[in-house]
Order: structure tokens, then sequence, then C-alpha cells
């Protein structure tokens, strides 16, 4: 890490809300590094107001999905402090469709903020890891990067996408003292949910009761509870992610939250074909999906 006496340099994406903004705060509180908050232009008062920023502690606007502006950040982080020891991907959005309710942009722009962006950074602070012999990726993932549940494929997908690519860069940073470690969280009692954004096909046939509307009518308040009755708090987990930042796991993945260490039990332990199938029955309202439009066409067909 930096040189006796020297705080830590790290950089958190997606300060603007949920664990972002939390991890900002207990970074602030903790005095222990030299944080670049980064977060879209947009919460850029809002984050000057809270956090009163200063020589080391300081904001930057930070688009994931901008290649120059992310170049830009990491190119002054350097100049100002010298290093970056940690860079905490964090930034994410979440389109809610079933796969057949995506369309090109949303399914482009999930990507560009889970995926893509993501790994430009991770390209943009690797070579002066490297130079220094040290440094730490965190890229903060989801039970999504391991499973998927109905609407949320996009997302999952994004997911999935981050953890493939953090797995390759584990073992390609190791030799140069680069540690690497994919965060997943399951259900976290935050407002995030209401950042969703519903496909307009997904809110279409919600509102006349499409093909695929029991799915949303089932798994949108089944993520809604599960996500309210949460022991996990954003708070909590910014502070779990202080800890892995203090002392970086030699392993690549980390269950931050029990239902995800929970999940990923089950995934590992059940067989496959076992598991969607028993995931398909334990999902609330499965036995539901599809009815409306069976109906009509068992009518279509008896007319
Ligand atoms: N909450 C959960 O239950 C849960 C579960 C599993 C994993 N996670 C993961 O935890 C991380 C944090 O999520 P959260 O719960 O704190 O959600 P959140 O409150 O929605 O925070 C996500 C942040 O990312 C920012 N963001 C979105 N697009 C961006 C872009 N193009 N450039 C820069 N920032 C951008 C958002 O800012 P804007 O306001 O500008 O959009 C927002 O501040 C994410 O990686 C998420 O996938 C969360």
């Amino acid at each position: 890490m930096s040189t006796v006496g020297e705080r830590p340099v790290v950089i958190v994406t997606g300060c603007g809300s949920g664990i972002g903004w939390e991890l900002a705060r207990v970074l602030r509180q903790s005095h222990e590094f030299r944080v670049a908050v980064t977060a879209r232009k947009h919460h850029r008062e809002q984050l000057e107001k809270q956090f009163h920023p200063d020589a080391d502690f300081r904001l930057y606007d930070l688009d994931v999905t901008d290649e120059s502006d992310i170049y830009r950040v990491v190119h002054e982080v350097c100049r100002t402090w010298g290093r970056i020891d940690s860079l905490i991907n964090n930034a994410a959005v979440c389109y809610r469709g079933v796969v057949e309710h995506m369309d090109s942009e949303s399914e482009r722009k999930q990507l560009e903020t889970n995926y893509l962006g993501p790994m430009t950074l991770v390209r943009a602070v690797l070579p002066i890891m490297r130079e220094q012999r040290s440094g730490q990726i965190i890229n903060v993932s989801s039970a999504s990067g391991f499973l998927a549940v109905p609407t949320m494929g996009s997302y999952s997908a994004s997911k999935h996408a981050l953890e493939g690519a953090t797995e390759s860069l584990w073992y390609e940073s190791r030799p140069f003292g680069i540690k690497v470690n994919l965060l997943e969280l399951g259900f976290v009692n935050s407002h995030s949910f209401q950042k969703v954004v519903l496909s307009k096909k997904a809110e279409i046939s919600s509102a006349v009761e499409g093909p695929h509307a029991e799915f949303y009518a089932t798994i949108t308040p089944f993520i809604e509870k599960f996500m309210s009755l949460s022991p996990a708090t954003p708070e909590k987990v910014a502070r779990k992610i202080v800890r892995v930042l203090k002392s970086p796991p030699s392993r690549l993945r980390v269950s931050l939250t029990p239902d995800a260490v929970l999940f990923a039990i089950v995934r590992k332990m059940v067989p496959s074909a076992l598991f969607n199938r028993m995931a398909y029955w334990t999902l609330p309202g499965s036995k539901t999906w599809g009815r409306s439009w069976r109906l009509k066409t068992v009518g279509r067909y008896v007319s």
C-alpha cells in the first residue's frame, strides 16, 4: 500500500446516493484515507454541502459511461496525490423487464454503466498500481452476478459480465501485487429500488395485463418486500467495504450480506438443473405466471 505515514488514496464511484453516499460518509469519518468521491454532476451541490471537501477529501464529477471523464479524473487524482491505492467500482443502474420487454438502448446503458465503465476505470488505474507494485480493485457486484430471477435478466447479465472479467483480473493482477475483490450483495434495505427503471414495454404490459403481467405483479413486490425486511443497510454495507479496504481478503469473492452468503452456498451445492426448477416453484407467484395470457388464448380458440 502507500508509503509509511501516507494515507492510502481511494477512488469511489457513484457516491450521489445509497451505498456510495454512505461509503463517502464512513471514509470521511475514519480520517484514514485520502478520498476521491465521485458522482454525476447533478449530485455535486448536495455532496459539497454534506461533506465540505478539503485537501484530503475531494469531489470529482464523474459519469462512468464517459471514457474521457474517467481518464480526466484518474489523471487529476494522480496529479493531486501522486498515487492511487484503491478503486471502488460502486456506481450502477438497474433497468428491469422480462427479456422480451427490454430495448437495446436500455441494455446498452446498463452494460455501459455496470460493466464497460468499471472496466475502463480498471484499465485507467492498473498501470499506476502496477508501477506502485500495490493496489486494490473492488468491484461491487450482487447475488445477480451468479444467479438470475425473472425481470432482472439485463441487470444480471451486466453483473455476470463484471464477475467474469473480474475473475480474469484476479489472476492477471496477482503477480503485480494488486488485490482484486468482488463484493457480492444480496438485498439491501435502501431506496435504490425507487431508482430502478422499468422498460416501456414492461410498463405497458403491466397496464394492459399483457402476457407477462403476472411476472411484474409478483416479482416487483417480492423484491421490494425483501429489500425492506433486509437487515443490511447501506451504512452497514459501507462499513464492511471499508473493512475490506483496510484488510483485503486474498479470495476473489466476498459475500457482504447474510442472504448473499446463503444464495452463494445454495447455488454451489444444488446442481443447476435442480436449482432452476426449485427456484421456479419457490419464487412467489410462479404458479400464476402467464395465466391471463393462457386464459385469453384458450378463450380465443374456444370462441
Ligand atoms: N441496493 C441493493 O439491494 C443492491 C443489491 C445488490 C447489489 N447492489 C449494488 O450496490 C451498488 C450500489 O447500489 P445502491 O444500492 O447504492 O444503489 P443506488 O442508490 O441506486 O446507487 C447507485 C449510484 O450509482 C450512480 N450512477 C448511476 N449511473 C451512473 C453513471 N453513469 N456514472 C456515475 N454514477 C452513476 C447513481 O447516481 P445517479 O443518481 O446519478 O444515477 C447512484 O448514486 C451497485 O453496484 C449495485 O448494483 C445493490
